[in-house]
């Protein structure tokens, strides 16, 4: 750096982590969260269905209790509305950088593409629910269900979801892609299927070139 020159801190970003069950988001939350907090960031790491306390009681009923689409897309999005409330658009008015594993975006894929269930219905609730407020940027972390799944083996017991066959995960991840094609500024795809240290430096580069791109490069003093 430069003599008179300081880094700002980030600031006041909502940042969204994407992609089926097993292409390895939290890992790479770990690394975005260490690589935000180590530029002075105040980083708020939540998660979707999740991030309060009513959030993460119906987040229990959505993986464990069986219960049709229309029923599921009704429960995120009272999750996420409660989760905006009480934690990200305060979150965001102090100027912290949230890193919401998981929004909306999961629910046009797993609601949407998995299930099937009507996507005009879900724009509307998106709408009411979210009043406008979309993640900054959205990392997608996208690889083969087949890739996904022999990850997943390896990991705890499969809720209602993770137990879905992979005819469901890949409509699952057209619906990413979908959501990626109509919004190809907000997101970034990343190539999870390579090796996890070119997953991370995958995601470094994207989140410096969002970081400059909000004004947290270097700045005159
Ligand atoms: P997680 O295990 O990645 O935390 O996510 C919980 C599960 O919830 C995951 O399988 C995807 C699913 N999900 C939906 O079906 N719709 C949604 O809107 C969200 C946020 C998650």
């Amino acid at each position: 750096m430069s003599a008179g020159l300081a880094i700002a801190p980030p600031r006041a970003l909502f940042i969204s982590f994407e992609g089926i069950d097993g292409a390895g988001k939290s890992t790479h939350l770990d690394a975005a969260e260490a690589w935000l907090r180590a530029r002075g960031a105040e980083v708020v790491r939540t998660r979707e269905p999740g991030g309060t306390p009513l959030a993460e009681a119906l987040r229990a009923l959505l993986l464990h209790e069986p219960m049709d689409a229309l029923t599921e897309s009704l429960l995120v999005f009272a999750a996420r509305r409660d989760h905006l409330r009480r934690c990200i658009e305060p979150a965001l008015a102090r100027g912290a950088v949230v890193l919401c594993d998981r929004f909306t975006d999961a629910t046009f894929a797993y609601q949407g593409g998995g299930r099937g269930f009507d996507l005009g219905v879900l724009a509307r609730l998106e709408a009411w629910v979210q009043q406008g407020r979309q993640p900054d940027r959205t990392f997608w972390f996208d690889l083969p269900p087949a890739v996904a799944a022999a990850r997943r083996a390896a990991a705890r017991a499969p809720d209602r979801f993770e137990s879905e066959d992979e005819a469901f995960f890949e409509r699952v991840r057209a619906g990413y892609a979908a959501r990626a094609a109509a919004e190809p500024r907000r997101f970034v795809r990343l190539d999870a299927a390579q090796e996890a240290e070119s997953v991370r430096a995958q995601l470094l580069d994207a989140l410096q070139a969002l970081v400059a791109e909000a004004g947290g490069t270097e700045r005159g003093r």
